[in-house]
């Protein structure tokens, strides 16, 4: 086991769902933000939603890194990230009207640009989907598909000399191909519009990390979405099109896994799914009510009702030994006051037999059957807690039970959304 702090965390630090999104990983950067010289986003998109409550209010980010509000920190956008220009615009007029500057902020140039057309294309594929997704209709998947065949448009081309050709030749392909019947001319304009904002953010990342690993400084990546999410391991169809994983960092940053300090997976301290896909412990009526209610389980970006599920320790502990987390970041607990008793999945059942080997695409999820434990629950309110000692002993259990069948810490506990409502553990 890792004996490292997290609070007075030093060199690089990963952070990564180890679910289906939605983790807290925006207050888990802000709440580690204020040691890292720089904040590195890897994977997603606009599709992310990441909310952060702190002394400036209260922000949904979806490409700007939630480190944003730590002025000395330089936040960088990889070359993975599916950056949507009017997205990030309007992050970045969200950030100017709470007086929060960014002048610190990279993108790198390579990144892909979300255009218009994806979004169209992304609400027309779902129409013709046998079962929809319930993507987040922001483009994402269109835009790696474009990646993936070579055609997408690159941050670097709204700087180009042939920017204007490059996105009317592109949009009237659109037009031809998938009929779409877009204004290519106000796509034009609306682009220079977009591109005098963004500009002078447009760089190269990989280099600013290099040199800031070399120097032993403070680096954190915040990732995207969750590990089940992940085009390749999650329960496929119903993914995104990234890899929210470690190897997420690695493709984006030419950081190899191994040159990471600590991996930290977090997850709610039960579990929600947003869109369509197989979830085993899906939680039935009152209790969902009770956690919908009380988390507030309603999605940044879309709007869409989460559904909330037991916490799966299965799944959790496939992603901690496949991407060497180190330990866990447990958000929400306080949600969990006043349910008893909880429930814990811990093995899996298909037919009455043990499963030993995760399949993970979604026809192979909606078999199992979910073989649980249960634990005694607590009533106190925990959201002024600090000190884990101090937690309802049933509290404690219940992060003890997930160290101990997990086999690595919980180092942060998460007790409600604002910025230090916390309790680190060390
Ligand atoms: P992310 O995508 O992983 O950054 O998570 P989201 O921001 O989409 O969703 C997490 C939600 O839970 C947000 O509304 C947070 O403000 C809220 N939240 C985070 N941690 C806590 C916590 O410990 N307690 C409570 N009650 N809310 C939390
Ligand atoms: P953060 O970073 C939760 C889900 C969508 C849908 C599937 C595919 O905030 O945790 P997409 O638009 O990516 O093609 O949708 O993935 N999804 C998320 N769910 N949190 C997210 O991000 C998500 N990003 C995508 O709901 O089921
Ligand atoms: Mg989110």
């Amino acid at each position: 086991m890792n004996k490292e702090t997290l609070k007075n965390w030093r060199g690089t630090v990963a952070v990564m769902g180890v679910d289906w999104g939605d983790s807290g990983k925006g207050r888990l950067i802000d709440d580690l933000a204020s040691r890292a010289h720089i904040v590195a986003r890897y994977a997603g998109g606009s599709n992310t939603g990441h909310t952060v409550k702190n002394q400036y209010g209260r922000f949904a980010l979806h490409i700007i890194p939630s480190g944003i509000f730590n002025p000395k920190a330089i936040c960088l956008v990889g070359r993975n990230v599916a950056v949507d220009a009017e997205i990030l615009v309007e992050e970045m007029s969200q950030l100017d009207g709470s007086g929060i500057s960014y002048h610190n902020l990279i993108i790198d140039e390579q990144a892909s640009l979300t255009m218009p057309w994806h979004k169209l294309r992304d609400g027309l594929r779902e129409k013709r989907r046998d079962q929809i997704i319930g993507t987040t209709g922001h483009g994402v998947g269109p835009t790696y598909a474009d990646r993936t065949e070579r055609v997408g448009l690159l941050v670097k081309d709204l700087i180009s000399k042939d920017f204007k050709q490059k996105i009317e030749k592109e949009a009237q392909f659109q037009n031809e191909y998938y009929k779409l019947n877009l204004n290519v001319r106000a796509i034009y304009v609306k682009y220079t519009k977009l591109t005098a904002k963004i500009r002078k953010f447009i760089g190269k990342t990989i280099p600013i990390i290099r040199e800031a690993k070399n120097k032993g400084k403070n680096i954190l990546f915040e990732g995207a979405q969750g590990y089940f999410l992940d085009i390749d391991v999650g329960t496929y169809p119903f993914v995104t099109s990234s890899n929210p994983g470690i190897v997420g960092i690695w493709r984006c940053f030419d950081l190899h896994p191994s040159e990471i300090n600590q991996v930290i997976g977090i997850t709610k301290a039960y579990m929600t799914r947003v869109g369509e896909g197989p979830m085993p412990t899906k939680i039935s009526r009152e209790v969902a009510k009770h956690i919908v209610e009380k988390g507030k389980e309603i999605g940044t970006t879309t709007g869409r009702t989460r559904t909330p599920g037991w916490l799966d320790l299965v799944l959790i502990k496939a992603a901690v030994d496949i991407n060497k987390i180190t330990s866990l970041a447990v958000t929400k607990l306080d949600v969990l006051t006043g349910i008893s008793p909880i429930r814990i999945c811990v093995g899996y059942k298909i037919d009455g037999k043990d499963v030993d080997y995760l399949a993970h695409d979604a026809d192979f999820m909606a078999k199992i059957k979910p073989e649980y434990i249960e634990v005694a629950g607590w009533q106190e309110d925990i959201s002024d807690v600090r000190v884990f000692e101090r937690l309802p002993k049933n509290a404690q259990n219940y992060i003890k039970t997930i160290e101990k069948i997990v086999s690595v810490p919980v180092k942060f506990i998460a007790v409600g959304p604002e910025r230090g409502q916390v309790i680190w553990v060390d």
